[in-house]
C-alpha cells in the first residue's frame, strides 16, 4: 500500500492508478495469452485511461470500442486490433468506423443489411471484418441492469433469427454475457455457443467471447479456463478467439482519494461528508449497488455513514466502522475504484472532478490530468 508520506502530496479528490499493481494483471493476461489459442482486447468501455496505454499494450494486442468516440481513441492511443461494437450505429459514424476497425459487429441483422447495400466500405470492397452479435441464451448475472441475457434484451440476435445460412459478409460472432464471473461461467457460454450456434461456427472465422472474464481475481481457475479455450479452439481449430475484459484488466489496481469536509452528528448515526459522489464518480456503488472496500475501515451498521458532495439525496454509502474516529480533514481510501469510474463521471451539481495521476514503480506520483471550472463550463455549452 502507498506509504502516507506520498499520499500527503496527492490533491483531494484524485484517482490513482497503481502501476505495480496493473503490471501484476497484465501478467495473468500474458500467461492466458501464451497458453491458449486467445487473444486479448481491452475494453476501453471500462477504462479509458490512455496514459497507461504504453504500459498495457505490452501485453494485449488491442483494444474493443463502443462508439466512434472510442475507436479513434484506440486507434490514436492503443493501435493494434479494434474490434468495435455498438448496440446501433449512427449513419454518418458507419465510414470512419470501417476506416478504423478491423472487427466491426453489428447488433441486428437489419442493421448490417442496410449498411451493407449503402456503404461504399463494407466488405467486399472493404476490408474490415464484419460480426454478429449473438445471444447465448445464459448469463450468470443476478442483477438485471448488468444482465444481457434478461428475457427481451436488445442485445444480440437469437439462433432463430439466423437459421442454417449466415448472411453475406458476416464473419464473426461477439457473445458478451459474463460479468465478474469464473471461469465455470466461460466453459457454459461456451457449451450454450455450441448448443444454439454451432451449425454457424464453420461459416465464421473469429468468435469474440466478451468481457466479464475476471481472470485477475484472487479466487479465478486461470488454469481451468485456459484449458477451456483449449478444448473448445481443438473442436473448432479454424475459429481465432478473442476476449474483451474491462474490469479484469485493471481489477484492484487503484483507489480514489478523497478528504472528510464535514462531520454532522445526528441521533442515529454520524454523517462523514466527504469531496466526492457516489452518484458523480462511483456510480456502480449505488447502481450494482455495492460497498466498496475502505482502507481502515470495514460495513458496520453503527459506523459512519459517507455522504457524497452532490444534493441528490440518494448520494451517499452507509456504514463503515473506521479503525480511528475520522476528523474533518482525513482523507478517505475507496479501493478498486479504475473500471467503470473515471469512464462514468459526471459533473453533475459542479462537484469538483477528481484529478487523475499513478503511483509509479518507483513508488512516487505523476499527476496526469487536473480538472477545472472551464471543463465543466465545456460539457455544457
Ligand atoms: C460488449 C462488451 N464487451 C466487453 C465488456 C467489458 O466487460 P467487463 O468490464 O465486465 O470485462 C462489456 C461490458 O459491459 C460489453 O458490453
Amino acid at each position: 500500500m502507498i506509504n502516507d508520506a506520498v499520499l500527503a502530496t496527492i490533491p483531494s479528490p484524485c484517482f490513482v492508478l497503481d502501476e505495480v499493481r496493473l503490471e501484476r494483471n497484465l501478467q495473468v493476461f500474458d500467461r492466458v495469452q501464451r497458453s491458449a489459442p486467445v487473444r486479448v482486447l481491452l475494453a476501453l468501455k471500462g477504462f479509458a485511461l490512455f496514459h497507461s496505454f504504453p504500459m498495457i499494450r505490452q501485453s494485449l494486442v488491442g483494444a474493443s470500442a463502443s462508439s466512434l468516440w472510442e475507436a479513434r481513441l484506440a486507434a490514436e492511443e492503443f493501435g493494434g486490433t479494434l474490434h468495435v461494437y455498438s448496440p446501433a450505429y449512427r449513419d454518418q459514424d458507419l465510414s470512419e468506423l470501417l476506416d478504423r476497425a478491423s472487427h466491426l459487429t453489428f447488433n441486428s441483422l437489419s442493421q448490417w443489411e442496410r449498411t451493407r447495400s449503402r456503404e461504399p466500405k463494407a466488405p467486399p470492397k472493404g476490408s474490415t471484418s464484419i460480426g454478429l452479435r449473438i445471444n447465448p441464451l445464459y448469463s450468470p448475472v443476478k442483477t438485471a441492469l448488468y444482465n444481457p441475457c434478461q428475457p427481451g434484451s436488445r442485445l444480440g440476435v437469437l439462433p432463430e433469427q439466423l437459421g442454417d445460412r449466415l448472411p453475406d459478409g458476416i464473419n464473426g460472432f461477439l457473445s458478451h454475457n459474463l460479468c465478474e464471473s469464473d471461469s465455470f461461467a466461460l466453459e457454459k457460454t461456451l457449451q450454450q455457443i455450441e448448443q444454439h450456434y454451432g451449425h454457424l461456427l464453420p461459416q465464421i472465422q473469429w468468435l469474440n467471447l466478451g468481457g466479464g472474464h475476471l481472470m485477475t481475481h484472487e479466487t479465478y481457475d486461470v488454469d481451468h479456463a485456459i484449458a477451456v479455450l483449449c478444448a473448445f479452439h481443438d473442436r473448432y481449430p479454424h475459429l481465432q478467439l478473442f476476449l474483451e475484459p474491462g474490469s479484469a484488466i485493471v481489477w484492484q489496481t487503484g483507489f480514489l482519494l478523497s478528504t472528510v469536509l464535514d462531520l454532522i452528528p445526528t441521533l442515529d448515526l454520524t454523517h462523514a461528508m466527504l469531496d466526492v459522489s457516489f452518484t458523480a464518480h462511483m456510480p456502480d456503488c449505488l447502481e450494482m449497488p455495492y460497498h466498496p472496500e475502505i482502507v481502515g475501515a470495514t460495513v458496520s451498521e453503527n459506523g459512519y455513514r459517507l455522504g457524497g458532495a452532490s444534493c441528490l439525496a440518494g448520494d451517499f454509502l452507509g456504514d463503515y466502522q473506521f479503525d480511528q474516529p475520522l476528523s474533518v480533514g482525513d482523507r478517505v481510501v475507496f479501493e478498486d475504484m479504475m473500471h467503470y469510474t473515471m469512464v462514468k463521471t459526471t459533473m453533475f451539481n459542479g462537484v469538483a472532478h477528481p484529478a487523475i495521476g499513478c503511483l509509479k514503480k518507483d513508488g512516487s506520483f505523476e499527476l496526469w490530468r487536473e480538472f477545472g471550472y472551464e471543463d465543466y463550463r465545456s460539457r455544457i455549452g
